[in-house]
């Protein structure tokens, strides 16, 4: 499974990065506003400098709502980096720039997935990720989980080549969890993975090694 980073943030970016694991980022629209990246250069800028960091995917945000819009600011985030993945809400003009996007060869990221038919419309039209958005849909009592395992199915059914990036991932156990389902990617924030090193007989074992080697070598 690939690990994306769900941040806009530069030293998390690089944090992770430095582990060694990571193999991609997404961005939104509401995590560079919390980085306080705003103005159409600023943002341009803020995706070349996480593209510097991190060697893999990193997705970009469309901000227009209207298939036109979409195709030319998708085509400028395109330019701006081998790396870039033109993001797309799952709209009706968002699925149709998906389209327009894959028959160019520019990859995308089909985002705001919550229905197994928004996720099989997203593969018909050839998207490179779809984005099926997990721990919103825990929010409001629904699981999230089932819906990366009912993606999982349709794709294998058909043999889509569109890969479930398993989105809004917010604790280590969705991480597990969606290993477990089969996701090709998750992306969660750093604290997330992070949680993966974690446990007490670890930390417990490591610190009797340490002892009983200070013992016989003090
Ligand atoms: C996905 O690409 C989104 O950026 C993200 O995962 C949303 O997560 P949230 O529900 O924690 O805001």
């Amino acid at each position: 499974m690939k690990f994306f980073i769900d941040t806009a943030n530069l030293k998390e970016i690089g944090e992770a990065e430095q582990l060694g694991v990571l193999d991609g980022v997404t961005t939104n629209p509401s995590l560079m506003a919390k980085e306080g990246i705003t103005g159409k250069d600023n943002i341009l800028k803020h995706y070349v400098d996480i593209c510097n960091i991190v060697a893999g995917d990193v997705s970009a945000e469309v901000n227009a709502v209207d298939f036109e819009g979409m195709v030319r600011e998708g085509e400028e985030l395109a330019e701006l980096h081998e790396q870039i993945v033109v993001k797309l809400p799952m709209t009706r003009d968002g699925v149709r720039a998906c389209k327009y996007f894959t028959d160019k060869g520019i990859r995308t990221n089909v985002t705001l997935v919550f229905s197994p038919g928004q996720a099989l419309l997203a593969a018909k039209a050839g998207a490179t990720y779809v984005s099926p958005f997990i721990g919103r849909l825990d929010d409001i009592s629904t699981d999230g989980l089932n819906l990366i395992q009912e993606i999982r199915e349709i794709y294998d059914n058909y043999g889509y080549e569109t890969q479930i990036l398993a989105a809004s991932v917010r604790h280590t156990m969705h991480i597990v969890n969606c290993a477990k389902i089969g996701a090709d990617v998750m992306t969660g924030p750093l604290s997330a993975i992070l949680g993966l090193l974690k446990h007490p007989l670890t930390d417990s074992g490591l610190a009797q090694f340490l002892a009983d080697y200070a013992k016989g070598n003090s």
